[in-house]
């Protein structure tokens, strides 16, 4: 989704921004710019595409020359992604530009009202109404005019402002979007992403909602619409620059697969002391989870199928109730929630706008909310009763991985410590599920240690429209995420069917050679899914099966085999994922596909 990007100092802004711009890249866009003031004038350049085109457009910045810029990366919303719908736009005046991400909900009545008073406007963005009333409030005092005009919006806003009548100056305000600035030494930045800062400084602050800075390059000042100074605290950012950078390998989504078994021993481990697993960032005492009866997971996409896996293991091991929910539809259903309901939202980013909605809703119900983030300082940690982080590093790559196991890691920690607090474990149990899960980042490695083999299985695989993905109970649940998977970064379309419904509709869709991908791994339900693969493969289905090593039944059954370390099924969904995972990634290669940035997705969703 946009991302946005700020510098004021001594260098020429332009190849800061479109470094920040590059470092953006990743939460997807299709058009981007820049504006930049010199001698009095804002030079902006704008282009449809990647950020190559910018850098090509302005020889790498060197023509367009300046100390202070802001930088735009647009994820279209309202208007297609041209050259003109791309930020920054320009007040009629030329005295304004400005930088948004966000959504401005009234921007037709307030096109309206400007476009009767005369304003011209250029492109068919909701932004571009900020500019003209920007230039409208303005009477010689930005702050004042910047107040103004915030106070005319509905909805959420990063804005990045310039004015040529303080040149070395940036503005920023926001609310319901990231913002962040970078404080540096005689220079000061801004970004909606600490990915584009920490390549120039560590230190931070996190803007919140309501609150504007004005940004020279020697100082920073925080306010409030009422003018009134807010003090706020510099922040150490604890992510180093190479993990934001690929290290060596083709791409993101390969990297961070491999570091799964580190990101996952990192999630857990700090949590684990002696035998005991150690929630310090909650106070969920006995006497609380003895008073909620259900347990709502709310998220979107990947997050929301860590949330289906982990159903099982929490009602197996808690026997309470796991209702798991699409934020975007939770948030409009009138929810049965109250102050018996812990809510547990999960999100890679903590910005997603549904699951953020879909918070608020439960929270103003009366629920207890833990939020499963893995960045810090994001919107919906901070919103959450008790923020528990997946210290899973950057996650770059749209389609997500690493940020997927580690919430599943999460998750685990968090069954069996509500187990333990409400009796329903023996200890016996207890330390052996402990020590199994003290084992999964080892058992995650072995897994991403037969690559070759499944490269292989991709080779043969790839050239194909569409594939299923069957599985029952918990290996149901991971069929969820390895078709989506598939779908978002290969392009083909890859159907996840609960095994025991073909018979109700999919099968039809059964036909010679028609790749069926069956998840067998959890032993209850083995042997109704071994006969389901029977029935697609009497049907002419190329079956691949996953299961664990040492259940041979299933050789003779399927066309091809992937074992995987055996484990408790409890856990098993984050031994299960990292094949399809893989899978998903080489039959992507195979077909040329943009594997970081598929089309038309983005990393972070910040709009409804
Ligand atoms: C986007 C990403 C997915 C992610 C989903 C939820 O669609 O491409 O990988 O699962 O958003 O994002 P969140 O940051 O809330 O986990």
């Amino acid at each position: 989704m946009c991302g946005i990007v700020g510098y004021t100092g001594v260098q020429g802004a332009s190849p800061i921004l479109l470094e920040g711009l590059k470092k953006l890249e990743y939460r997807g866009y299709d058009s981007a710019g820049i504006a930049v003031i010199n001698d009095g004038v804002i030079n902006i350049a704008k282009v449809t595409g990647r950020i190559a085109n910018l850098c090509e457009k302005t020889n790498d910045g060197a023509d367009y020359p300046g100390v202070t810029g802001i930088g735009h990366t647009r994820w279209a919303t309202h208007g297609a992604p041209t050259d003109t719908n791309a930020h920054p736009h320009l007040s009629n005046d030329g005295r304004f530009a400005i930088v948004h991400n966000g959504i401005i909900e009234n921007y037709l009545s307030l096109h309206d009202e400007l476009t009767s008073k005369g304003y011209h406007f250029e492109s068919e963005t909701d932004t571009e109404v900020i500019v003209h009333l920007l230039e409208m409030y303005y009477k010689g005092d930005i702050k004042k005019a910047i107040i103004k005009t915030i106070a005319r919006l509905q909805g959420s806003y990063a804005l990045g402002v310039l004015c040529v009548d303080e040149p070395g100056k940036l503005y920023v305000a926001r609310e319901a979007s990231p913002l962040i600035l970078g404080v540096g030494v005689g220079e000061n930045f801004f970004a909606s992403d600490v990915t584009a800062l920490v390549s120039y400084t560590r230190n931070a602050i996190y803007l919140d909602d309501g609150e504007i800075a004005e940004i020279t390059p020697d100082a920073i000042n925080v306010f409030d619409c009422a003018m009134q100074t807010i003090s706020k605290k510099i922040t150490r950012i604890v992510w180093d620059i190479q993990s934001a950078e690929k290290g060596g390998y083709d791409h993101f989504m390969l990297k961070e697969i491999m570091e799964q078994p580190r990101a996952f021993k990192a999630t857990i481990a700090p949590r684990i002391k002696d035998n005991e697993i150690v929630l310090d960032e909650t106070d969920l005492s006995e006497r609380y989870l003895k008073s909620i009866n259900k347990i709502v997971i709310t998220a979107c996409g990947s997050a929301y199928y860590a949330g289906c896996a982990a159903k099982y293991t929490i009602e197996k091991l808690c026997r309470v109730p796991v209702i798991c929910e699409l934020a975007s539809e939770l948030r409009y259903s009138d929810p049965l929630i109250d102050n018996h309901t812990l809510l547990i939202v999960l999100s890679q980013s903590g910005e997603t706008a549904d699951t953020i909605a879909a918070m608020k809703e439960c929270k103003s119900r009366g629920a207890k909310t833990i939020a499963i983030v893995n960045v810090v300082g994001s919107t919906i940690a901070k919103l959450a009763d008790h923020a528990l982080y997946t210290w899973a590093g950057p996650e770059i790559a749209v389609a997500t991985t690493k940020g997927y196991t580690t919430q599943l890691a999460v998750l685990y920690l968090f069954a069996l410590y509500m187990s333990k607090k409400l009796g329903r474990i023996e200890e016996e149990r207890y330390l052996q599920l402990l020590s199994s899960l003290k084992s999964l980042p080892k058992k995650i490695q072995d897994t991403i240690d037969t690559n070759s083999k499944i490269h292989k299985i991709a080779i043969k695989y790839y050239d194909n429209r569409s594939m299923f993905f069957i599985g029952r109970n918990s290996d149901y649940a991971v069929a969820l995420e390895g078709a989506l998977k598939m779908k978002e970064i290969s392009y083909i379309h890859a159907e996840s069917y609960a095994a025991g419904e073909l018979k109700h509709g999919t099968i039809a869709l059964i036909e010679e050679h028609r790749p069926v991908v069956a998840l067998c791994y959890n032993e209850s339900v083995m042997e109704k899914t071994l006969s389901n693969i029977v029935e697609v493969k009497a049907r002419g289905a190329e079956v691949l099966a996953l299961t664990y090593k040492g259940n041979s039944q299933i050789v003779s059954q399927a066309n091809d085999v992937i074992f995987v370390p055996k484990s408790e099924t409890l856990f098993s969904a984050v031994l299960e994922i990292v094949p399809l995972q893989l899978l998903a990634y080489y039959v992507a290669k195979l077909n040329g596909c943009d594997i970081d940035k598929p089309k038309n997705l983005a990393k972070s969703v910040t709009v409804e």
